[in-house]
Formats: C-alpha cells, sequence, structure tokens
C-alpha cells in the first residue's frame, strides 16, 4: 500500500495513528531544526514535521526536498497545539510527525510559482506551455472537480428524464452553425475531406427520426472562428434533442436542468420558471439579444419628445425614419469629460454618429453639448420620460433602430459597470425567445439567424418568400449575466418546407442535394416533430466558478491563436504524412511556431 490517507483526510480522530501519506512537496521550512513539509495532493494539504531526534536519516532527506518533489512519507498523527492550529487548513487540527520518507520523484525548479495569486502575475502563454504544472494550483484543481460535479449531476437529471446518451461522429460532413470547418483529408478517397462537427445538430434530428425521443451528448465541437475570451476552436456542449415537443416543454426541461446545476454549484436555489423575454424586447429594451438582466438602466425611446426639436443631427435621423433613445445612468452626473469622450467613441465604433448627453448637476443645471439647442417643452419631456434627477446622466443615440440598440446596448454595459451596478455574485438568467428566422450578412444576404433546420412560427409562413425578415423562428436562447448560454429551436420536420427554407438562402439545387439531399429524403419517411437546443457546458462553468475566461475550465485549452502551446499544434507534418492523404502544399510556410517545413 502506497498511502493509507490522502493529504486532505486526516483530523484530530486520527491522532496516535500510524499513517502513510503521498503528495507533492508545497513548501518546506527549517524552524530551528526541525524540518517543516506541506505535503499537497489534490485532496489538501498536510502539515509533516521531520525532528532529527526521531530519524537524523529521514531529516537529512527532508532537508534535502524541494517544491513539487514527489515523496512519500511514514509518521504518526499528532495534535498540533491549540496556538499553532490553521484554522484555514481542513488538516489545520493536525500535523504528522514523520520518521520515514522516500522521495519517489525530484523535480526541477517550476517556471512559475504554483500558486494561484502568483501565477496570476505571469504570462498565460507561459502557463499554457507548462500546462500540467498549472493545474496543480488549487484553484484549477477546484475548478477541474467543479466541472466533473457539475456533469454528473446533468447526467443524472438528464438520465431521470428519460434522456438516451448516444455518440455521433467526429469525422463527417459540414453542418451549417455559422463557422468555418475544421477538415481531416481522406487517405482512401483523394481529394475528398470530413469535416470536424461544428455541433452534432444533422445527426441528433436523425436519432429523432430513428426513434429515440430524447438524445443527450456531452458532444465536442469544433469551430474555426476568431476567438474570444468564451470561444474556443474545440468546446463541449451539453447537447439534446427532443421529440413530439413545443418550446415550452424544452423552457421546463433547461429550467430544471439550470436549478440543479446552481445547486451543485453551491449557488442554492433559484425562482422558476426562469423569467422569459421576447428577441424584441430584449433588443429594445437592452440593445442586445443577451441580455445582462442583472440591473435595470434601460433604454428608453425619447423620439416623440424630439418631434420638431432645432437640433440637427437628431431631426436629421427623425426625418429619415431613424429614432432617438436614451439611457439614464441614475446618479453618475459626475462621470468626467474624459470618460464621456472614451464612451462617445465606443459608441461611434458601434456605427453611431456621436454619443450625445446630458450630465445633470447636483443644483439640477443640464451640462450638455446639446443643453442650448433644447426647449423648454424638450427639456420638460425629458425629464419626465426618463425620470432624470439632479445628478443623473442620459446619454442618447440617434441612428437607424438597430443601429441605435446596439449601440446603446454597450454603453448601458460600460456605464452600468462604471455605475457599479453589476453584482458579480448575482446570477440573472432570461430565456430570449422569438429570435428572427433569417438576418442579412455583411455582404446582404440572407443567412438563417440560427441555422437552416430551424422552424418559422406557423403564422409567419406567409411571408417567408415576400417578406423573409419579418418571419420569427421557433428559437430560444437562456442567457446568464449576459453571457449566451446556449440555444436551440424547434425544427422543421416537412421535408418540403425544409427545402425551400435552403432555396431562400439562396443555395443552389444542385448543392442543396449535396449537402443536405440525406436529411430532407430522411424526412421523408415519418420525420416525428421535433427540437432541442444545445448549452456550451464551458461558459456554464466558467459562469458558475466566477471566472473570466473559459480557458480556466478547459484543462488544455487552445490560445486566442488557436495554439496548444504545450503539444506545439498545430505543427507541421512530414511530407509522407501529406503524400499519403493527396496534400501538396501551396507554400514554402515556415510556421514561426513549429520552425521550419520539413518536406
Ligand atoms: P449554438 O451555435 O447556439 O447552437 O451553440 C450552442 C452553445 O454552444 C456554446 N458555444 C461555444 N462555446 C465555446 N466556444 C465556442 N466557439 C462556442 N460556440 C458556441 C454557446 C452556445 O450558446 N446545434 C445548435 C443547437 C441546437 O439548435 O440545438 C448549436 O450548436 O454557449
Ligand atoms: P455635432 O452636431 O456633430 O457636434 O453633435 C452634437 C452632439 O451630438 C455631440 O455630443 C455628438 O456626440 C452627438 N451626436 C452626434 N451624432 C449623434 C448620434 N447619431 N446619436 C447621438 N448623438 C450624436
Amino acid at each position: 500500500m502506497m498511502r493509507s490517507h490522502t493529504c486532505g483526510e486526516l483530523r484530530k480522530s486520527h491522532v496516535g495513528q500510524r499513517v502513510q501519506l503521498c503528495g507533492w512537496v508545497d513548501t518546506v521550512r527549517d524552524h530551528g531544526g526541525v524540518i517543516f513539509i506541506d505535503l499537497r495532493d489534490r485532496y489538501g494539504v498536510t502539515q509533516v514535521i521531520f525532528d532529527p531526534r526521531d530519524s537524523q536519516e529521514a531529516w537529512d532527506r527532508a532537508q534535502g526536498s524541494r517544491g513539487e518533489y514527489v515523496i512519500r512519507i511514514e509518521g504518526t498523527v499528532e495534535p498540533r497545539p491549540a496556538d499553532m492550529a490553521n484554522p484555514k487548513l481542513a488538516t489545520g487540527e493536525i500535523e504528522v510527525r514523520s520518521n520515514t520518507i522516500t522521495v519517489l520523484n525530484r523535480s526541477a525548479t517550476p517556471p512559475f510559482p504554483l500558486d494561484d495569486e502568483e501565477a496570476a502575475k505571469v504570462s498565460e502563454d507561459l502557463r499554457m506551455a507548462y500546462r500540467y504544472l498549472d493545474l496543480r494550483r488549487p484553484q484549477m484543481q477546484k475548478n477541474m472537480r467543479y466541472r466533473h460535479e457539475m456533469v454528473q449531476a446533468i447526467r443524472v437529471y438528464l438520465d431521470r428524464a428519460g434522456f438516451t446518451d448516444i455518440e455521433t461522429p467526429m469525422m463527417t460532413k459540414s453542418t451549417p452553425e455559422g463557422a468555418r470547418d475544421y477538415l481531416v483529408p481522406s487517405r482512401i478517397l483523394p481529394g475528398t475531406f470530413y469535416a470536424l462537427p461544428q455541433s452534432p445538430q444533422q445527426y441528433k434530428q436523425l436519432l429523432m427520426l430513428a426513434g429515440f425521443d430524447r438524445y443527450y451528448q456531452v458532444a465536442r465541437c469544433f469551430r474555426d472562428e476568431d476567438l474570444r475570451a468564451d470561444r474556443q476552436p474545440e468546446f463541449t456542449q451539453i447537447d439534446m434533442e427532443l421529440s413530439f415537443v413545443t418550446p415550452e416543454d424544452i423552457y421546463g426541461i433547461i429550467d430544471g436542468l439550470l436549478a440543479i446545476i446552481m445547486k451543485a454549484a453551491g449557488h442554492g436555489e433559484i425562482a422558476l420558471p426562469l423569467p422569459r423575454m421576447k428577441y424584441d424586447d430584449a433588443m429594445n429594451r437592452f440593445g442586445s439579444d443577451k441580455p445582462d438582466v442583472r440591473f435595470g438602466m434601460e433604454m428608453t425611446d425619447v423620439s416623440d419628445v424630439f418631434a420638431g426639436t432645432q437640433l440637427k443631427v437628431f431631426a436629421g435621423v427623425l426625418a429619415k425614419g431613424g429614432v432617438v433613445k436614451a439611457l439614464n445612468a441614475k446618479g453618475q452626473g459626475n462621470t468626467s469629460l474624459s470618460v464621456m469622450d472614451d464612451w462617445t467613441a465606443m459608441a461611434k465604433d458601434a456605427g453611431l454618429g456621436g454619443l450625445a448627453y446630458i450630465r445633470v448637476s447636483p443644483e439640477g443645471e443640464w451640462k450638455s453639448p446639446i443643453a442650448k439647442f433644447l426647449s423648454e417643452g424638450e427639456r420638460q419631456g425629458l425629464t419626465k420620460k426618463l425620470g432624470m434627477q439632479p445628478g443623473d446622466l442620459v446619454m442618447f443615440g440617434a441612428d437607424k433602430l438597430a443601429t441605435v440598440n446596439t449601440a446603446l446596448g454597450r454603453i448601458r454595459l460600460i456605464a452600468g459597470e462604471a455605475a457599479g451596478l453589476i453584482d458579480p455574485k448575482k446570477f440573472a438568467f432570461t430565456w430570449v425567445t422569438d429570435f428572427p428566422l433569417f438576418e442579412r450578412n455583411d455582404e446582404g444576404e440572407l443567412q438563417a439567424m440560427h441555422h437552416p433546420f430551424t422552424s418559422p412560427h406557423a403564422e409567419d409562413l406567409a411571408f417567408l418568400d415576400s417578406d423573409p425578415l419579418r418571419v420569427r423562428a421557433q428559437a430560444y436562447d437562456i442567457v446568464l449575466n449576459g453571457v449566451e448560454l446556449g440555444g436551440g429551436s424547434i425544427r422543421i420536420h416537412d421535408p418540403e418546407l425544409q427545402a425551400r427554407m435552403f432555396k431562400i438562402l439562396g443555395i443552389p439545387t444542385a448543392e442543396i442535394e449535396d449537402r443536405f439531399g440525406h436529411l430532407i429524403r430522411a424526412f421523408g419517411y415519418g420525420a416525428p416533430p421535433h427540437g432541442g437546443i444545445a448549452l456550451g457546458l464551458d461558459r456554464l462553468i466558467m459562469l458558475m466558478v466566477g471566472g473570466e475566461s473559459i480557458r480556466d475550465v478547459i484543462a488544455f485549452p487552445k490560445t486566442q491563436k488557436a495554439m496548444d502551446l504545450m503539444m506545439n499544434a498545430p505543427a507541421r507534418v512530414d511530407a509522407k504524412q501529406l503524400r499519403d492523404v493527396h496534400i501538396r502544399l501551396d507554400l514554402p510556410v515556415e510556421n514561426p511556431a513549429t520552425g521550419p517545413a520539413s518536406g
């Protein structure tokens, strides 16, 4: 037996017992000839003491040990004197007096301290290159443990709800989720490629056709897109699909699931059902389809107040059918001019011509670049409509509705943060429902807002060809604290409607057959009405542990450049491997990360 207990296990009740412990040397301290080693494993830390009077040999070895050495000790559990107890450690009431130590392995000096606070100060790239050491940090151990526990809770919940866990292929065909595919070349069929799944979307729909009724999977997804703090090129979804359901059924299942996750994460009970909001309301009130509803500061349309305004910018926008909307940042009237300049720059970045504002002094005086253009009626109208009081800061956006919404939505988040309105301890969920079916991409083409399998609202079907942007989808997102946790929809199960959808999206007939022929044919064999959702597991865990980035809750994440700095991937492959898969590179690329090409 290597060990009798873990380093987190011993308590007062073990006093007097002979024990064996294994772990890493966290610290070595010499206190007047007696050596103290804090021995660490994933369960905790135990203080071990070596006195030369117990064993000179053990003392010598203890003294020669360094941080991160792997050791095994044998000793007797002793109570710590009351004034030496460490209330911060679960094992803080005892220590182990040891006369036997084996060094199981030595360690080079780690390239950075394996301490949460100290590690936060070194570059993330360094930590990523030595991720196995970074993962030894208590916070990372805790995060990975949390992740495990939450996935267990999710599996138990879904199993009880009748879901079957079914794996779907990683080597498959492109399925549209709006990103680029990662491709895998085929050796056997020259010139052809598998795509790694952006999600198991088509498979899970086909599983409904196959009669499984309720499917789930802890599914790995791959998307080649620009990375951010909450985006990774490979990430994990809790992916589900259900037959014979309405959105209401899906909300119920996810509400229940999120309640047990919150509990498993130690955040207590949440009130169900979770609140819901229509997409149009989310955009109009919060300027985002993932509104942070931890705080108010909603937008108000003040176009009516400015109906006959002298203020040229607003008058011009209104004449063209645009809107003027306002945010009242209560009590923020003392915001400095330089901050207002920063925010104006942000508003411009978001597409507005500027950011007009009024800072109301404690005496009630309006300090504003636009004050002199405002009539008495406009002043009264604004005061009333926005509930303006001394000390307030009111900001305006004027443009097309969509532009104003997005821009003021961003300003709202920044102003809310600056005003201290965002409580980091709060968890505010909301469903966003009734998304539009289509949106226009940067090239002005129609594209599916969720994905092309999403079902339109029955009552909007009439506008599918004549006014597609007006058609609402049976699509929904679940949002937590301004982060899109998950999204899904009721699917199209009628082959004709599905084919029509692809046509409206401008996919040529030949391509429809090539890419989606299997799906349309499958729908011809008795497709049940079905729908589903996928939750981003990494994002969920990140929010549950209060992390800043999903990299904090993924064991081996990729960097902003989609690289694995520890394995050094992506990397060059040798010429033979390329020949095997019939690929000839058209650039003599020298990848700075991996050195010169080898063939
Ligand atoms: P969607 O594309 O909205 O839907 O993805 C669902 C959820 O997955 C998470 N997510 C990501 N997390 C980390 N890194 C990424 N790059 C990333 N991309 C997405 C988000 C998101 O809400 N097949 C549909 C689901 C369905 O219709 O059932 C889908 O994948 O939290
Ligand atoms: P200007 O007439 O361009 O000097 O703008 C007067 C004020 O209105 C300035 O504070 C601008 O930042 C602001 N402003 C300009 N265009 C817009 C707009 N589209 N929406 C909101 N404010 C604007």
